[in-house]
């Protein structure tokens, strides 16, 4: 039995230093992407307060053509849409762009997909593989302006780790 435990106690930065020490710790050994994505999309939804999605998509194939968008990966939270064009939403914009997205107020951001109503801000970071985006790490929240600088330099580390894992 795995026995992660988020202290609610500690700071913000030592929260995410434990995140990222289990997400490795978890996903160091295992060859198997979908494995290690559920086993973080869990870590995230655990440790990370006021969320209210923590998942993956992945850039897979279109079903009709060649182009490529993303498709829903491992998460928790209230099922989504299921596949997201490049350059579409929070989440395309950040996989067509290779850059985070830090929204604080999800309505006022052209495009925006509702996947769950509740959602009001939002953090998507592209994980990067040999320079493209392979997938995106989404994290929604209820809470307007929920998420930081600090969420999304963590985030992003944690991105970097499961580059070659995922
Ligand atoms: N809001 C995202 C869609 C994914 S859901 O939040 C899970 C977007 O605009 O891309």
């Amino acid at each position: 039995m795995y026995d992660f435990k988020p202290d609610a106690a500690l700071a913000p930065s030592e929260l995410y230093r434990e995140l990222l020490a289990a997400a490795d710790s978890l996903t160091g050994d295992e060859p198997d992407a979908v494995a290690n994505m559920a086993n973080v999309a869990a870590l995230l939804w655990d440790y990370l307060p006021d969320l209210n999605w923590a998942g993956f998509y992945r850039v897979a194939p279109a079903r009709a053509s060649p182009a490529l968008e993303l498709v829903l990966g491992p998460f928790m939270g209230r099922p989504a849409c299921i596949r997201i064009s490049f350059g579409t939403g929070v989440c395309g914009t950040a996989a067509a762009s290779g850059a985070t997205q830090l929204v604080e107020d999800v309505h006022a951001f052209p495009g925006h997909i509702a996947c769950d109503a509740a959602s009001a801000s939002e953090l998507v970071v592209p994980v990067i593989r040999d320079g493209r985006v392979v997938a995106v790490i989404d994290l929604d929240s209820p809470l307007p302006a929920r998420f930081t600088e600090a969420d999304a330099t963590a985030i992003e580390a944690l991105a970097a780790l499961l580059s070659a894992r995922i």
